[in-house]
């Protein structure tokens, strides 16, 4: 397959790349990417000479970029987004723009050159809050912040698409995803980076919300399995399985930093914080897939990871994500 993938040099976006030209050696990939903040030519440094390999730096809410993009490809996998809670209490427009009006672009280009599937990488948070049992892609999205309702805004057009125009699109909800090359202000790379700094670890409210985590490697096994053998129209969720309080996951990093739990500061809470969420994954589960990797053991192997790339990350946390840093914490 000639696969065009969208937001390829972010988190998920870059693990799921090399994991596609790592299974699948003889698949060709086109990486559509804006690289905003959160976007990082490092995370493919390894690929650049790969023949196999192509970068673009462009806006997926372009149509014109995104058909040209489009040439000879087979299938999109669409990553491309603003993915960061906090930011989009702060500003939102950019959530409007890339994870509504992006996706609205990706589906008239399909539409337009009859491109064979559209998978679009979405989120739990869509199902909103969940204080009891674990949602089911048949229940009704109720988001409760800007970029959850972004999220949701761009999987219901999607679906639409389908419904109407019979646009081939299929869509992955996931939990919250840890492991290599995650920017550092989601909670996991920022308290590790922060620990081993032997700086202050911000935990938000009580501590007491609650993410299943699922490592990396195994959400993008199962959005490989979906673009494969997922059905056109359908929504799967993946979920790690594995449901943890912040303030238990705080303590578990410290430990493996060697860190003490005097570095925990407890914050004001982050306005409308979702109290847990949690997917029922049996659909996906019903394809093949499972999670392989155990959580002790990948946390692990994430905080190791963390330890032997500085040079990684480092830069990352000065500039931008200074000021980012002081106007969201006040530290
Ligand atoms: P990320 O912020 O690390 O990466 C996003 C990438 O998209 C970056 O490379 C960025 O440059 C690119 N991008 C942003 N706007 C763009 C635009 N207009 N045009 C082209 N490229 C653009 O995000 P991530 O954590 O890798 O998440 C990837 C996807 O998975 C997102 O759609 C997110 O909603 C979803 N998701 C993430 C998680 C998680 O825990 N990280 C869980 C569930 C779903
Ligand atoms: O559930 C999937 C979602 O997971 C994805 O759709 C998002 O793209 C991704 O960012 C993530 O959203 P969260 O808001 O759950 O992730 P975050 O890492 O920001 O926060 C995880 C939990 O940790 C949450 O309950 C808030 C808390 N937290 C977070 C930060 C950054 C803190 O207590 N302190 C912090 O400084």
């Amino acid at each position: 397959m000639k696969l065009l993938v969208t937001g390829g040099s972010g988190f998920i976006g870059s693990n799921f790349i090399r994991h596609v030209l790592t299974t699948h050696p003889d698949d060709r990939v086109v990486n559509l990417d804006k690289l905003t903040y959160a976007g990082n030519p490092a995370n493919l440094a390894d690929l650049e000479r790969d023949p196999r390999y192509t970068f673009v730096q462009g806006d997926v809410c372009d149509g014109k970029i995104v058909r040209d993009a489009c040439r000879g490809v087979d299938a999109i996998v669409n990553f491309a987004a603003e993915s960061h809670v906090d930011r989009s209490l702060m500003e939102p427009d950019a959530f409007l723009k890339t994870d509504v009006f992006g996706v609205f672009t990706l589906l008239e280009a399909v539409r337009e050159l009859k491109i064979a599937r559209l998978l679009h990488i979405s989120t739990d948070e869509v199902y909103g809050s969940v204080e009891r049992g674990s949602s089911r892609e048949s229940d009704p999205v109720r988001p409760s912040n800007p970029y959850s309702a972004s999220k949701a805004g761009g999987d219901l057009l999607a679906l639409a698409y389908w419904h109407t125009h019979r646009v081939p699109v299929v869509i992955t909800r996931s939990s919250n995803n840890f492991g290599p090359y995650q920017y550092p202000e989601k909670v996991i790379p920022l308290f590790v980076t922060n620990a081993l700094d032997d700086q202050p670890l911000p935990l938000y409210g009580d501590g007491r919300n609650v993410r299943d985590w699922l490592y990396v490697l195994d959400n993008c096994a199962g959005i490989d399995l979906v673009l494969r053998k997922g059905a056109d129209g359908e929504v799967y969720n993946i979920g790690g399985g594995h449901e943890v309080e912040n303030v238990v996951l705080t303590r578990q990093i410290l430990q493996l930093t060697g860190r003490p739990e005097t570095l925990i500061r407890p914050v004001k809470d982050r306005p409308g914080h979702d109290r847990r969420y949690s997917v029922d994954s049996k659909k996906v589960h019903q394809l093949g897939w499972t999670p392989r990797h155990r959580f002790g053991d990948a946390l692990r192997a994430t905080v190791e990871w963390y330890k032997g790339h500085e040079a990684w990350w480092r830069p990352l946390k000065s500039g931008e994500f200074r000021a980012y840093y002081e106007r969201q914490y006040g530290l």
